[in-house]
């Protein structure tokens, strides 16, 4: 058996991809290392818990004696790396915690498998997951693609083109085997609802405001996080050691016609009348440094790897919201609390 690290298996993508290996992989033991931040919940992986080629490991990435320690333990020959500080609302407001996971964290994971994993024999990789953010803004038109310079604008985009940049100088350095891959944004079950779409579909539900910060005119690009797990597994399969990845839903949305389309969607499957939901949009104060439009050119992994998006966004929105109504009880589980605390200084800016 291979046993295979994934760091940040208990939050949102982390969980789809953990449940993507565990569930076509028994040849693989799937570890999957997390922190349990406010982020990370063992409720998304209910379905897989007891599965013999699975084990959850709670602990934090920023803990250099403890990261040692299990890369010495259990061999790891290979890590998926998505433990992250993830919200760019929350690296406004506390940009150090960002440096700290995203930055430190990294770097500790990338030593250990330097001083650990026996990388010149084995089919091994470090596969680092970043996002389209690194690439900074786009203006009305034009495609990130590979090779964009990286020009992050937050503090959250800061601290994950710096990781980007650690992980490449390692495999430069050390001839770590690495891939990144850079992601738009993505949606779908088990989303923690401080991003835009569970937020607002909780907010539907509990007829509460629909915040859009600025004029809602910013553009970002959507895929369904099911389709994103797929991409991580042929990439870890089949990507070249040493490349990057960009990986796109084509699908760019501005956030004001998205917030319309789930009204929409949500109106019908809620039995409410037409428009009863868009009464409930209300422009905010922007987010500071807020990037216009992003979009990605997802050729490179279509035309080398055969990857393509499997639904359409309306689609994956339909069977998003229809997960959220179906488990309203995961929903006030993690909306009760500090959720709550942390919603109210968020939003009565
Ligand atoms: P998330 O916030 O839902 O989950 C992050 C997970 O990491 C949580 O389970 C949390 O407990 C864990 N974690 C945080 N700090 C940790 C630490 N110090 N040690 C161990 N575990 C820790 O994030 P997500 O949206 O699932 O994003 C996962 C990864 O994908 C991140 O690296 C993010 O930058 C990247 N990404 C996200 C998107 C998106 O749209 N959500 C798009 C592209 C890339
Ligand atoms: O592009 C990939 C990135 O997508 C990931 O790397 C990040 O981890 C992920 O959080 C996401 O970042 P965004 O900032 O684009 O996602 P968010 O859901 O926070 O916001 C989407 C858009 O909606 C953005 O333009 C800000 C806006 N927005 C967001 C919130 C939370 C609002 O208008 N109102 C809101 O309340």
């Amino acid at each position: 058996m291979k046993n295979i690290l994934i760091t940040g298996g208990a939050g949102f993508i982390g969980s789809h991809v953990v449940r993507q290996f565990v569930n076509n992989y028994p040849e693989y033991h799937i570890f999957n290392l997390d922190a349990l931040t406010y982020a990370g919940n063992l409720e998304n992986l209910k379905d897989i818990e007891n599965k013999e080629n699975y084990t959850f490991i709670k602990g934090d990435i920023t803990n250099e004696l403890f990261i040692n320690d299990i890369f010495s333990k259990y061999k790891f020959e290979s890590v998926i790396h998505l433990a992250a500080e993830s919200h760019v609302d929350r690296s406004i407001s506390d940009p150090l915690a960002f440096a700290k996971t995203n930055i430190l964290g990294t770097m500790i994971l990338l030593n250990a498998f330097k001083n650990e994993v026996d990388y010149t024999k084995n089919n091994s990789l470090f596969y680092h997951i970043s996002t389209d953010e690194v690439y900074g803004t786009l203006g009305e038109t034009g495609l990130f693609t590979e090779t964009t310079p990286y020009d992050p604008n937050s503090p959250y985009s800061a601290s994950k083109a710096s990781s980007d940049h650690f992980v490449r100088a390692y495999g430069e350095t050390y001839n770590i085997p690495y891939v990144i891959t850079n992601c738009s944004n993505n949606y779908g079950e088990f989303q923690f609802p401080e991003k835009l779409i569970p937020l607002c579909i909780n907010n539907i539900i509990n007829n509460k405001p629909l915040p859009i910060y600025g004029d809602g005119k910013y553009t970002r690009d959507w895929l369904y996080v099911v389709d994103h797990a797929k991409a991580i597994d042929l990439v870890f399969h089949k990507g070249k050691n040493g490349d990057t990845y960009n990986i796109g839903g084509f699908n760019e949305y501005q956030n004001i016609d998205l917030v319309k389309e789930l009204c929409k969607q949500m109106d019908q499957k809620l039995g409410r009348e037409e428009n009863t939901s868009e009464q409930l949009i209300t422009f905010v104060k922007d987010r500071p440094g807020h990037d216009l439009r992003y979009a990605i050119d997802a050729t490179k992994i279509n035309k080398n790897l055969g990857w393509k998006p499997s639904v359409t966004f309306e689609e994956g929105l339909s069977k998003t919201i229809d997960w959220y109504l179906n488990n309203t009880e995961w929903l006030e589980n993690i909306t009760k609390g500090t959720y709550q605390k942390y919603y109210d200084q968020q939003y009565s800016k």
